[in-house]
């Protein structure tokens, strides 16, 4: 463009407020046909808009379309759903249900096209369930907009290096088959396909584990692997034992276990905008109040799993201006109902950002609701605790949330502190939060694991043999996955 014709746009912008530069729209759901997800997202910032000028005008305003073509019809079957996040930031997520060609995004305001809307894809967009794996591992790994730094997994798997997985499962097997108490599931990943074999009693969560495993293995060629996924929350392998390789969802202090995201949050991404609704996308919108009308007091729900949970509700009952705590089952401490109970209904998630703060105690192990918690923009406190979430390493007490003794001694004076430190402590819930969309959302679950089990397949040397495992299949589901890249698909 000439200077001419941009000074002209200037101009012609001042004078109709055009103002598109203040509307930025990003995210991975405008990379369609590389990034596919169960429910693909991307967000739309108005950068002159913030909590204190925001109105529902804005929200009415902002309309967004998605259509393409299917290869039976003019139109492809796409859900779309917007989520205000009332600062003057949304969440568009859309979740399409059949190969979309011609696919088109487009983000209206006033009835105009913002940013660079329309978004216009001729590439076929496909959904989750297309069985259309990317041969090459590391191309589809930067396509896909994974980050390259994982310090978790690179201290995960320290203690490992030139594993023959036969042995090693075998002392697994030995040393963790207690059918009563341990569940634990072997997998192996030979061109692509998924075996397992599963030791113990309680093996249905294994639903989980093939789950993201599947659904990886639609999207990219896994190099081929054995592990072992332990299907309980407790880490097993002891670190006064020798290191054996245990998949596990909660890590501790005390254990060698290699850290996955929790089923819970795996579950979530899997299953956006289908069976679950809490997620990290839907609990940034889930907030009816602005911080300034919320509870200045500190909500916590949960069972009995711990012992700090019980002193919990004592501290609480000895400040009910500063709390609003109750246990919603009893459980492990049945004979202490009576002086704990009664039990109260559950309340929904998104109630608890009817207060500023959030308590987090351990459960049995981590607290798995720490996720939605960093996103739902509340201030958490946090019980000090040697179990950790994969994502735990890179939290900072203080900047991300106020920590808070395992005895829970100071839990008192922390919220007193976060009372008469609102400004500080509204900085926190904005740091959580831009930690959570940096590190937490769906397609940062799916890289996790695809970064993980790339390192894994380095360490774990020996020739994959499946025999006796009983083959775990993809679901059917009908799709054609041609491409304007046809080398990059596998042949189906
Ligand atoms: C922000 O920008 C939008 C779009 O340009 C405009 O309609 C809106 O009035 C602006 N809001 C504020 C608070 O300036
Ligand atoms: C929106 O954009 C502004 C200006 O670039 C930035 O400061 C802010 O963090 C963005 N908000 C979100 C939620 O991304
Ligand atoms: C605690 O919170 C619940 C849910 O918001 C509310 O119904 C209840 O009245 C609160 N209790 C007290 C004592 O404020």
């Amino acid at each position: 463009m000439y200077l001419k014709d941009k000074i002209h746009l200037l101009i012609l912008c001042f004078l109709t407020q055009c103002r598109s530069d203040d509307i930025i729209v990003t995210g991975p759901g405008l990379s369609p046909v590389d990034i596919v997800m169960p429910a693909r997202y991307f967000f739309i910032n108005f950068t002159n808009v913030s909590e204190k000028t925001y109105t529902h005008e804005l929200n009415k305003k902002l309309i967004v379309g998605i259509d393409g073509r299917s290869g039976a019809s003019k139109h492809c079957r796409v859900w779309v759903n917007k989520l205000d996040r009332k600062d003057g930031t949304f969440i568009v997520r859309y979740k399409i249900y059949e190969t979309c060609k011609d696919l088109s995004i487009q983000v209206l305001f006033d009835r105009k096209h913002v940013a660079n809307s329309p978004y216009n894809f001729n590439g076929p967009v496909h959904p989750d369930q297309c069985n259309c794996p990317v041969k090459e591992f590391q191309k589809w790994f930067k396509d896909y907009g994974c980050s390259h730094e994982y310090k978790q997994i690179e201290k995960d798997l320290k203690p490992f290096s030139n594993l023959d997985m036969k042995k090693q499962v075998n002392k697994i097997v030995d040393k963790y088959h207690q059918p009563e108490s341990t569940s634990f599931c072997h997998y192996a990943v030979k061109n692509n396909k998924l075996y397992r074999k599963c030791y113990g009693k309680h093996v249905g969560f294994n639903m989980f584990s093939d789950n993201i495993l599947l659904s990886l293995m639609r999207k990219v060629n896994l190099p081929d692997m054995e592990l072992v996924i332990n299907l309980g929350d407790w880490p097993l392998v002891q670190k006064r034992d020798k290191p054996l390789p245990v998949f596990s969802w909660c890590g501790s202090d005390e254990t060698y276990d290699i850290v996955m995201p929790t089923y819970d949050l795996t579950e979530s991404t899997l299953e956006n905008m289908g069976r679950v609704t809490l997620d990290t996308l839907s609990v940034q919108s889930g907030a009816e109040l602005a911080w300034d009308a919320r509870e200045s007091q500190a909500v916590w729900r949960g069972r009995d799993s711990r012992a700090e949970r019980l002193k919990l509700v004592d501290i609480a009952r000895a400040n009910p201006d500063l709390f609003n705590v109750s246990l919603t089952n009893f459980f492990f401490f049945r004979d202490k109902e009576a002086q704990y109970g009664p039990k109260q209904p559950h309340i929904s998630f998104f109630k608890f950002f009817d207060f500023k703060y959030q308590i987090n105690v351990d459960g049995t192990v981590a607290a798995y609701r720490m996720p939605y918690l960093l996103a739902g923009g509340g201030v958490i406190l946090k019980q000090d605790s040697p179990y950790y979430e994969h994502f735990y390493g890179q939290l900072s007490a203080w900047e991300h949330f106020i920590p808070i003794k395992r005895d829970l001694s100071d839990l008192v004076d922390r919220v007193k502190w976060a009372q008469e430190n609102d400004e500080k402590a509204r900085k926190i819930t904005l740091n959580a939060r831009n930690f959570a969309n940096e590190h937490l959302l769906p397609q940062h679950v799916i890289c996790y694991h695809a970064a993980l089990f790339w390192e894994w397949s380095k360490i774990s040397k020996s020739e994959v043999n499946a025999e006796d495992m009983t083959t775990i299949s993809q679901p059917s589901f009908d799709c054609n996955c041609e491409s304007h890249r046809p080398n990059n698909r596998e042949d189906l």
